[in-house]
Protein backbone atom coordinates (compact mmCIF):
# COMPACT_ATOMS: atom_id res chain seq x y z
CA UNK A 1 0.00 0.00 0.00
CA UNK A 2 1.14 3.28 -0.51
CA UNK A 3 2.29 5.53 2.08
CA UNK A 4 -0.14 8.45 3.32
CA UNK A 5 1.51 11.49 2.30
CA UNK A 6 1.24 14.62 4.56
CA UNK A 7 0.84 17.78 2.55
CA UNK A 8 -1.15 21.35 4.14
CA UNK A 9 -3.96 21.88 1.69
CA UNK A 10 -2.51 23.93 -1.38
CA UNK A 11 0.92 22.32 -0.85
CA UNK A 12 1.86 19.33 -3.56
CA UNK A 13 3.42 16.48 -2.21
CA UNK A 14 6.87 15.96 -2.48
CA UNK A 15 8.44 13.66 -5.33
CA UNK A 16 9.23 10.50 -3.97
CA UNK A 17 12.94 10.73 -2.51
CA UNK A 18 14.77 8.51 -0.31
CA UNK A 19 15.46 10.67 2.65
CA UNK A 20 15.87 9.59 6.40
CA UNK A 21 12.77 10.75 8.06
CA UNK A 22 11.03 9.47 11.32
CA UNK A 23 8.52 9.69 13.46
CA UNK A 24 8.55 10.63 17.20
CA UNK A 25 5.93 10.40 19.77
CA UNK A 26 7.04 12.80 22.27
CA UNK A 27 5.06 10.89 25.40
CA UNK A 28 4.64 12.20 28.90
CA UNK A 29 5.43 8.74 30.39
CA UNK A 30 7.02 6.87 26.89
CA UNK A 31 8.40 7.97 24.26
CA UNK A 32 9.36 6.35 20.86
CA UNK A 33 10.69 6.90 17.34
CA UNK A 34 9.56 4.93 14.74
CA UNK A 35 10.23 5.17 10.86
CA UNK A 36 8.68 3.42 7.68
CA UNK A 37 11.02 0.82 5.93
CA UNK A 38 9.66 -1.81 2.63
CA UNK A 39 6.57 0.24 3.26
CA UNK A 40 6.19 -0.54 6.68
CA UNK A 41 6.02 1.42 9.64
CA UNK A 42 8.65 -0.14 12.72
CA UNK A 43 9.60 1.37 15.71
CA UNK A 44 13.35 1.51 16.54
CA UNK A 45 14.66 -0.23 19.31
CA UNK A 46 17.36 0.49 21.96
CA UNK A 47 20.41 -1.67 22.19
CA UNK A 48 18.96 -4.08 24.17
CA UNK A 49 15.60 -4.29 22.01
CA UNK A 50 13.47 -1.85 24.41
CA UNK A 51 10.80 -0.10 21.73
CA UNK A 52 9.93 2.22 24.81
CA UNK A 53 12.05 5.42 26.21
CA UNK A 54 10.67 6.15 30.02
CA UNK A 55 10.59 10.12 29.12
CA UNK A 56 12.55 10.49 32.25
CA UNK A 57 15.55 12.98 32.50
CA UNK A 58 17.81 12.79 35.52
CA UNK A 59 21.24 15.33 35.73
CA UNK A 60 23.60 13.75 37.57
CA UNK A 61 26.17 15.22 39.84
CA UNK A 62 29.02 14.48 37.62
CA UNK A 63 27.15 16.56 35.19
CA UNK A 64 25.83 13.95 32.93
CA UNK A 65 22.34 13.60 32.16
CA UNK A 66 20.72 10.50 31.91
CA UNK A 67 18.03 9.75 29.88
CA UNK A 68 15.20 6.37 30.37
CA UNK A 69 15.75 3.86 32.34
CA UNK A 70 18.82 4.87 34.37
CA UNK A 71 17.28 8.19 35.25
CA UNK A 72 13.86 6.13 35.82
CA UNK A 73 15.44 3.52 38.09
CA UNK A 74 17.51 6.76 40.21
CA UNK A 75 13.75 8.53 40.49
CA UNK A 76 13.03 7.90 44.05
CA UNK A 77 16.51 8.47 45.35
CA UNK A 78 16.80 12.03 43.42
CA UNK A 79 13.64 13.22 42.82
CA UNK A 80 14.60 16.92 42.39
CA UNK A 81 16.95 16.09 39.52
CA UNK A 82 14.93 13.56 37.95
CA UNK A 83 12.70 15.30 35.83
CA UNK A 84 9.10 13.15 35.13
CA UNK A 85 6.59 13.88 32.92
CA UNK A 86 7.91 17.04 31.70
CA UNK A 87 5.54 17.45 28.83
CA UNK A 88 3.07 18.73 31.39
CA UNK A 89 5.39 22.00 31.51
CA UNK A 90 5.48 22.41 28.13
CA UNK A 91 4.90 26.36 27.20
CA UNK A 92 2.91 26.49 30.78
CA UNK A 93 3.58 29.28 33.15
CA UNK A 94 4.13 28.94 37.55
CA UNK A 95 0.32 29.31 37.98
CA UNK A 96 0.01 26.59 35.44
CA UNK A 97 2.35 23.97 37.49
CA UNK A 98 0.85 24.91 40.30
CA UNK A 99 -2.40 22.84 39.67
CA UNK A 100 -0.70 20.36 39.41
CA UNK A 101 -0.43 19.63 43.06
CA UNK A 102 3.11 18.55 45.42
CA UNK A 103 5.61 17.92 43.00
CA UNK A 104 9.41 17.16 44.22
CA UNK A 105 10.98 20.31 41.75
CA UNK A 106 11.23 23.87 42.47
CA UNK A 107 10.14 26.05 39.82
CA UNK A 108 11.38 29.34 38.84
CA UNK A 109 9.06 31.98 37.56
CA UNK A 110 11.00 32.70 34.19
CA UNK A 111 9.37 34.77 31.31
CA UNK A 112 6.89 32.81 29.18
CA UNK A 113 7.30 29.10 30.93
CA UNK A 114 8.38 27.60 34.16
CA UNK A 115 12.47 26.59 34.72
CA UNK A 116 13.31 23.92 37.02
CA UNK A 117 16.26 24.60 39.20
CA UNK A 118 18.17 21.24 39.02
CA UNK A 119 22.08 20.83 40.28
CA UNK A 120 22.82 21.48 36.86
CA UNK A 121 21.15 24.89 36.87
CA UNK A 122 18.08 26.07 35.53
CA UNK A 123 16.62 23.53 33.05
CA UNK A 124 13.59 25.01 30.49
CA UNK A 125 10.80 22.12 29.99
CA UNK A 126 12.29 22.83 26.20
CA UNK A 127 15.78 21.83 27.86
CA UNK A 128 14.11 18.48 29.49
CA UNK A 129 12.16 17.25 26.48
CA UNK A 130 15.05 18.32 23.87
CA UNK A 131 17.41 15.89 26.14
CA UNK A 132 14.47 12.96 25.52
CA UNK A 133 14.29 13.82 21.59
CA UNK A 134 18.31 13.63 21.16
CA UNK A 135 18.28 10.28 22.46
CA UNK A 136 15.89 8.98 19.93
CA UNK A 137 17.65 10.94 17.74
CA UNK A 138 20.73 9.06 18.05
CA UNK A 139 18.43 5.90 17.98
CA UNK A 140 17.44 6.65 15.07
CA UNK A 141 20.42 7.70 12.94
CA UNK A 142 22.37 4.54 14.34
CA UNK A 143 19.39 2.10 13.13
CA UNK A 144 19.24 4.34 10.06
CA UNK A 145 22.80 4.70 9.15
CA UNK A 146 23.21 8.28 8.68
CA UNK A 147 21.78 11.94 9.96
CA UNK A 148 18.37 12.56 9.76
CA UNK A 149 16.50 14.54 6.96
CA UNK A 150 13.54 15.39 9.39
CA UNK A 151 11.17 14.17 12.05
CA UNK A 152 7.30 14.24 12.43
CA UNK A 153 6.26 14.88 15.67
CA UNK A 154 3.06 14.00 17.48
CA UNK A 155 1.42 16.24 20.49
CA UNK A 156 -1.76 16.32 22.03
CA UNK A 157 -4.47 17.43 19.81
CA UNK A 158 -5.39 20.08 23.09
CA UNK A 159 -2.17 21.50 23.38
CA UNK A 160 -2.31 25.33 22.50
CA UNK A 161 0.55 27.42 20.18
CA UNK A 162 2.88 27.74 23.09
CA UNK A 163 2.64 24.43 24.04
CA UNK A 164 3.45 23.30 20.26
CA UNK A 165 5.96 26.15 19.79
CA UNK A 166 7.73 24.67 22.89
CA UNK A 167 7.64 20.93 21.59
CA UNK A 168 8.90 22.38 17.98
CA UNK A 169 12.38 24.43 20.11
CA UNK A 170 12.57 21.17 21.65
CA UNK A 171 13.11 19.23 18.77
CA UNK A 172 15.16 22.12 16.95
CA UNK A 173 17.68 21.86 20.30
CA UNK A 174 17.77 18.29 19.86
CA UNK A 175 18.88 18.68 16.29
CA UNK A 176 16.62 17.58 14.53
CA UNK A 177 14.27 19.27 11.71
CA UNK A 178 10.78 19.21 12.23
CA UNK A 179 8.52 18.38 9.33
CA UNK A 180 5.31 18.95 11.14
CA UNK A 181 3.87 18.77 14.57
CA UNK A 182 0.90 15.72 14.13
CA UNK A 183 -1.90 15.70 16.81
CA UNK A 184 -2.11 12.30 18.01
CA UNK A 185 -5.38 11.49 17.42
CA UNK A 186 -4.85 12.09 13.86
CA UNK A 187 -1.83 9.81 14.01
CA UNK A 188 -3.32 7.00 15.65
CA UNK A 189 -6.60 7.41 12.59
CA UNK A 190 -4.13 7.92 10.43
CA UNK A 191 -2.08 4.42 11.20
CA UNK A 192 -5.06 2.78 11.62
CA UNK A 193 -6.64 3.73 7.95
CA UNK A 194 -3.30 2.09 7.19
CA UNK A 195 -3.06 -1.16 8.37
CA UNK A 196 -6.37 -2.05 7.28
CA UNK A 197 -7.13 0.22 4.36
CA UNK A 198 -10.37 1.80 6.14
CA UNK A 199 -12.38 4.77 5.68
CA UNK A 200 -14.47 6.30 7.61
CA UNK A 201 -15.10 8.35 10.87
CA UNK A 202 -13.64 6.82 13.61
CA UNK A 203 -13.50 7.51 17.91
CA UNK A 204 -10.15 7.54 19.01
CA UNK A 205 -9.94 6.75 22.81
CA UNK A 206 -6.06 8.06 24.50
CA UNK A 207 -5.59 6.84 27.63
CA UNK A 208 -2.53 8.63 28.15
CA UNK A 209 0.08 9.07 31.03
CA UNK A 210 -1.86 12.59 32.31
CA UNK A 211 -4.75 12.44 30.43
CA UNK A 212 -7.52 10.73 29.28
CA UNK A 213 -8.59 12.41 25.09
CA UNK A 214 -11.80 11.04 22.95
CA UNK A 215 -12.20 12.80 19.45
CA UNK A 216 -13.62 11.81 16.42
CA UNK A 217 -11.40 11.82 13.10
CA UNK A 218 -12.63 11.65 9.91
CA UNK A 219 -10.30 9.45 7.21
CA UNK A 220 -11.69 9.68 3.80
CA UNK A 221 -9.91 8.95 0.55
CA UNK A 222 -11.03 12.75 -0.89
CA UNK A 223 -10.48 15.18 1.50
CA UNK A 224 -14.09 15.29 2.78
CA UNK A 225 -13.29 17.51 5.57
CA UNK A 226 -10.66 20.20 4.35
CA UNK A 227 -12.37 23.10 3.38
CA UNK A 228 -9.84 23.90 0.13
CA UNK A 229 -9.23 21.24 -1.89
CA UNK A 230 -5.66 19.14 -1.21
CA UNK A 231 -3.08 17.06 -3.17
CA UNK A 232 -3.66 14.74 -0.65
CA UNK A 233 -4.55 11.03 -1.33
CA UNK A 234 -5.73 10.20 1.82
CA UNK A 235 -6.72 12.98 4.98
CA UNK A 236 -7.73 12.74 8.45
CA UNK A 237 -9.63 15.70 10.41
CA UNK A 238 -9.95 15.64 13.58
CA UNK A 239 -12.47 17.22 15.68
CA UNK A 240 -11.79 18.15 19.24
CA UNK A 241 -13.10 16.94 22.75
CA UNK A 242 -12.07 18.65 25.90
CA UNK A 243 -9.33 15.97 27.59
CA UNK A 244 -9.75 15.24 30.95
CA UNK A 245 -6.71 15.97 32.81
CA UNK A 246 -7.74 13.47 35.67
CA UNK A 247 -8.50 10.46 34.35
CA UNK A 248 -4.50 9.76 32.70
CA UNK A 249 -2.72 6.33 33.36
CA UNK A 250 -1.29 8.06 35.94
CA UNK A 251 -4.21 8.32 38.14
CA UNK A 252 -4.94 4.52 37.82
CA UNK A 253 -1.18 3.79 38.62
CA UNK A 254 -0.92 5.44 41.96
CA UNK A 255 -4.10 4.53 43.23
CA UNK A 256 -3.28 0.54 42.20
CA UNK A 257 0.35 1.06 43.66
CA UNK A 258 -0.74 2.63 46.98
CA UNK A 259 -3.73 -0.11 47.38
CA UNK A 260 -1.19 -3.25 46.70
CA UNK A 261 1.48 -1.98 48.80
CA UNK A 262 -1.17 -1.16 52.00
CA UNK A 263 -2.49 -4.47 51.11
CA UNK A 264 0.75 -6.20 51.24
CA UNK A 265 1.73 -4.33 54.63
CA UNK A 266 -1.09 -5.23 56.26
CA UNK A 267 -1.46 -8.76 55.47
CA UNK A 268 2.74 -8.50 56.97
CA UNK A 269 1.13 -7.37 60.04
CA UNK A 270 -1.45 -10.27 60.40
CA UNK A 271 1.03 -12.74 60.59
N1 LIG B 1 3.30 -2.03 30.08
C1 LIG B 1 2.61 -1.25 30.90
N2 LIG B 1 2.15 -1.72 32.08
C2 LIG B 1 1.45 -0.95 32.92
N3 LIG B 1 1.15 0.35 32.69
C3 LIG B 1 1.58 0.85 31.53
C4 LIG B 1 2.33 0.11 30.58
N4 LIG B 1 2.60 0.90 29.52
C5 LIG B 1 2.04 2.09 29.80
N5 LIG B 1 1.44 2.07 31.00
C6 LIG B 1 0.74 3.16 31.64
O1 LIG B 1 -0.24 3.62 30.74
C7 LIG B 1 -0.30 5.04 30.79
C8 LIG B 1 -0.13 5.60 29.44
O2 LIG B 1 1.19 5.29 29.00
P1 LIG B 1 1.66 5.86 27.62
O3 LIG B 1 3.09 5.47 27.45
O4 LIG B 1 0.71 5.47 26.54
O5 LIG B 1 1.51 7.41 27.90
P2 LIG B 1 2.15 8.59 27.08
O6 LIG B 1 1.96 8.32 25.65
O7 LIG B 1 3.54 8.76 27.54
O8 LIG B 1 1.28 9.81 27.60
P3 LIG B 1 0.59 10.97 26.74
O9 LIG B 1 0.06 10.35 25.49
O10 LIG B 1 -0.48 11.47 27.69
O11 LIG B 1 1.64 11.99 26.52
C9 LIG B 1 0.77 5.51 31.78
O12 LIG B 1 0.18 5.78 33.03
C10 LIG B 1 1.69 4.32 31.87
O13 LIG B 1 2.33 4.24 33.13
MG1 LIG C 1 0.65 8.92 24.17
Amino acid sequence: MALLQISEPGDSPDPHQHRRAVGIDLGTTHSLVATVRSGASEVIPDEAGRMLLPSIVRYLPDGRVAVGYDARDAQADDPGNTIVSVKRFMGRGVADVARYGALPYHFLDAPGMVAIETRAGARSPVQVSAEILRVLRDRAEQALGGELFGAVVTVPAYFDDSQRQATKDAARLAGLNVLRLLNEPTAAAIAYGLDNAAEGTFAVFDLGGGTFTSRSCGLHGACSRCSRPTATPRSAATTSTRPSRRIGGRAITWPTATWATRAGSSRRHAR
